[in-house]
């Protein structure tokens, strides 16, 4: 970063190209799902909701593009974050980030997320078939198809659901319906991408296409501010046949310095191979907190790779949340910060307001005796938030 400071520290990109933009762009479509490689692009940005509203506008536009003027909604799931500007909390179902600033965001319609734990259809996988899935199809039918653009997914829910993942069957079945609707597709992977599940991206678990990624937060690993928006190479296509030109824009998009902190964040992670340590080290810290599991205030232990959340509950048996009040992930985080550990708690999974999770999400060093201090952490403060 100093030397790109020294170099040339910032250059409008209407003008000017930098090569550590074009370097990383070219690493990060490398490692991609393979419609992103041979004529992918990546739309740099500051951060994670910038790459929201970057893609809305997206694919608003690659539909003006082809003639389709009628589409502009872009769908998304009741339990999701995609960032706190305006735009991307339109498409976010967070109640508690959302319901102030309802009266300023429109509504483009949400469906159920997918998560086992507490099924919104009460039902078992899977038997379920899916239902999580087939409500997309179900909405879709029922509420103007035509004028939907994209619908966005996080693969694994992470600070609202706390690492719910999407079961197998259910990503394949979404990309079958966005097909059929013809609408693009576009997985959130802000928290997910970059390693943190154990691939790349969390899409490349079900060998998901998306049409757009989206990504942040580990691509440059706290160094800069940096966000990204991976374009599949059909959307590409469409606005070379078309206008070429994406009417938006941010002063420090692609910015020289924050994409030379990702160009060596992205060389640290590769001399010491650190992707190929998450999938080891989730197993070792998914082992380590196993034993928190039958804790009768612990509902589930759930994540993939090194993004894990548990969550607890009044009732084991019927999955009965804490009251709001109660503040349970609040209690935890500190009881586990008296043992040194830091966790992301989280309120309202169940339901919106209810449900107390927390999120961990260790860095991909992490060793297995410090996954032994993390399960020894959340033990202890279990035991002080829920004495016997
Ligand atoms: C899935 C997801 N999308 C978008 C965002 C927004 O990113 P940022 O906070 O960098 O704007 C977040 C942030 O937590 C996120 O977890």
């Amino acid at each position: 970063m100093a030397k790109q400071c020294a170099e040339i520290a910032f250059a409008h990109t209407t003008q000017f190209h930098s090569e550590p933009a074009e370097k990383l762009a070219a690493r990060v479509l490398a490692i991609a799902p393979r419609n992103f490689r041979n004529g992918g692009r990546v739309y740099f940005t500051s951060g994670g909701s910038e790459a929201t509203e970057t893609a809305i506008k997206l694919a608003r536009q690659y539909f003006l593009e082809g003639k389709e003027p009628a589409r502009y909604r872009v769908v998304a799931r009741r339990q999701s974050y995609h960032g706190s500007t305006l735009g991307a909390m339109a498409v976010s179902g967070n109640v508690a980030r959302r319901s102030p600033y309802a009266p300023l965001i429109p509504e483009w319609g949400h469906v159920a997320p997918c998560f086992c734990y507490h099924c919104p259809f009460d039902k078992h996988y899977p038997e379920c078939h899916v239902a999580c899935a087939e409500d997309l199809e179900s909405y879709l039918s029922a509420n103007e198809a035509s004028s939907v653009a994209a619908f966005v997914f996080e693969p694994v829910v992470g600070a609202t659901l706390g690492a719910a993942a999407a079961v197998d069957g259910y990503t394949g079945r979404i990309g079958e319906i966005c097909r059929k609707h013809g609408i693009l597709l576009i997985a959130d992977e802000v928290m997910t991408g970059m390693g943190r599940t154990g691939k790349p991206f969390a899409s490349e678990h079900w060998d998901l296409e998306p049409d757009i990624i989206l990504t942040g937060k580990g691509i440059a690993s706290g160094y800069a501010p940096l966000g990204a928006v991976l374009v599949s190479r059909r959307i590409v296509e469409a606005f070379e046949r078309g206008t070429s030109a994406f009417m938006h824009g941010f002063t420090y998009q692609a910015h020289p310095v924050a994409t030379a902190a990702g160009n060596a964040v992205f060389d640290y992670l590769e001399a010491h191979k650190l992707f190929e340590r998450v999938e080891p080290a989730g197993a070792l810290l998914r082992k380590a907190l196993s034993e928190l599991g039958s804790h009768p205030h612990v509902g589930e232990v759930r994540g993939l790779g090194l993004l894990q959340g548990v969550e607890f509950v009044r009732d084991k048996v019927t999955g009965e949340p804490f009251p709001k009040e109660a503040s349970v992930a609040e209690k935890i985080r500190l009881a586990a910060l008296e043992k040194g550990v830091l966790v992301y708690p989280g309120q309202g999974c169940v339901d919106g307001i209810r449900g107390d999770h927390v999120l961990l999400a260790p860095p991909f060093i992490v060793s297995a005796e410090e996954c032994g201090l993390i399960a020894y952490a959340l033990r202890y403060a279990v035991d002080r938030v829920f004495p016997s």
